[in-house]
């Protein structure tokens, strides 16, 4: 068994499954049942100055048969006053002590505010803080949540007020809606964040009902923007986590949250460079006893790959990620098929000619009928005949051995005396 305790920012935890705040950690019940279940930590739903919500809330895309691609939510914070929220903390807090519990806060932008809400929660004992500046809706209107989070002075100054009076870590939680995720995460550092969590909920609307024309979902007809997340966020999460991660001047630890709903993505976020994940819609829809599945999957790979912790593997894909202009231009891949496990369905065939390189030739065998070709020599390895292949291991891409040496553009550039316009030389940037 691996070692899979996380220590993030100070905050130590059994393991590096979180919930994330949001509903399953409205109340006592429901955080102390989850760490019954497992989870290692939870992020309580946000508190602040108890909200009024609609209903309905929720919706959510299905695709190709799978439920809940996609959720949507126009939730706000916390609808509970702050002491009944801050009594059950104190007593889920006593019952597990080791378990880690993190508050997260939004308050208007107001250093008296921030100071006193810190102060209110860390007297219950939290073993830290996540301000959250990333709500798309509902309090962003009212200049919270992502109104202050995509300004990064404001991030900066209300990091820089908490950190004033806190006396436990501050984790600073992003929102996706912004340009380069990188500005935010910067100015929360410069505040003084011990930690950045991301990402928040992305701005959306999940659809329009044909026949009544009203938003999906609506309230008495009306709709707003709400915050999408699940299975389909996690590669824009991911990005974020690893731009965060790759940046010299971001040198805190990463709360990696978006789209993660079983051990794998947990890994991928962890190798990203994530010291931890945070968790919701897949608990919303599965239930908290996915992390029994979470921490066995976990623990197999890491004793599959002979890692005694999982802190181990925190950041290994980093070194891997980069700008373009620093991948090989002379590193080649062809498709091949096999045909004796390719179903002839012609999917490739259709995909390279309409919208490809045209190199998947038709050929007649010996028996008169046909079977599929790749014309090697003009293949340039896009993976996309591989990506509409109905059929597991009908084709392969393969590494062609490039006669030429490894050369990247920025190299190519250099070699050529020219220098390449770069973001820095934009006007304006
Ligand atoms: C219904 C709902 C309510 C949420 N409420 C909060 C909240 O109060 N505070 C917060 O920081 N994030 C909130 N979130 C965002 C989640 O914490 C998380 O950042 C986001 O859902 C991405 O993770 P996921 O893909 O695992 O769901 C909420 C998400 C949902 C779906």
């Amino acid at each position: 068994m691996a070692d899979l305790r996380i220590n993030l920012a100070g905050i130590s935890s059994p393991n590096p499954f979180w919930l994330a705040s949001a509903p399953p950690t409205n109340s006592g019940y429901q955080v102390q049942r989850a760490f019954e279940a497992g989870w290692g930590g939870a992020v309580w739903k946000t508190l602040g100055d108890p909200i009024l919500n609609v209903s309905s809330r929720f919706a959510a895309i299905s695709f190709g048969g799978k439920k809940v691609a996609g959720f949507n939510n126009i939730e706000l914070i916390t609808d509970r006053p702050l002491d009944v929220n801050l009594r059950e903390i104190y007593e889920t807090k006593k019952k597990f002590p080791n378990h880690a519990i993190v508050a997260s806060l939004m308050v208007e932008p107001k250093q008296e505010k921030w100071h006193e809400i810190v102060k209110r929660v860390e007297d219950v004992g939290v073993d830290g803080l996540e301000l959250n500046f990333g709500c798309p809706h509902g309090m962003a209107e009212r200049g919270m949540g992502s109104a202050s989070g995509q300004v990064p002075e404001l991030v900066e100054r209300q990091t820089y007020w908490v950190k004033e009076v806190a006396k436990t870590p501050v984790i600073v939680k992003l929102t996706p809606n912004i340009t380069d995720i990188t500005a935010t995460a910067e100015a929360a550092v410069n505040g003084g964040a011990d930690a950045i969590s991301l990402i928040n909920t992305i701005n959306s609307l999940i659809g329009v009902d044909l026949d009544t024309w009203n938003t999906i979902p609506h309230v008495a007809g009306k709709g707003a923007h709400g915050g999408y997340c699940g299975p389909a966020v996690k590669p824009i999460a991911l990005n974020m986590v690893a731009e965060c991660a790759r940046s010299p001047h971001i040198n805190v630890p990463i709360s990696g949250i978006g789209g993660i709903s079983n051990w794998r993505d947990a890994v991928e976020f962890l190798l990203m460079g994530a010291t931890g994940v945070q968790v919701c819609t897949a608990a919303m829809h599965h239930g908290f006893r996915i992390v029994e599945d979470m921490i066995e999957g976990l623990n197999n790979y890491l004793d599959s790959k002979g890692i005694a912790a999982v802190n181990e593997i925190i950041g290994k894909s980093v070194p891997k990620y980069s700008d373009w202009g620093n991948l090989d231009l002379n590193y080649q891949i062809v498709a091949r098929i096999n045909t004796d496990v390719c179903i002839n369905c012609n999917k490739c065939h259709i995909a390279c000619e309409d919208t490809a390189h045209q190199c998947i030739d038709r050929r007649p065998d010996a028996s008169g009928k046909s079977y599929l070709k790749v014309r090697e020599e003009d293949c340039v390895g896009c993976n996309l005949c591989s990506i509409v292949c109905p059929v597991e291991g009908a084709i392969d891409m393969i590494e062609v051995k490039s006669e030429l040496p490894p050369m990247t553009w920025n190299e190519r550039q250099k070699a050529l005396n020219m220098t390449a316009v770069c973001k820095a030389d934009l006007p304006n940037y």
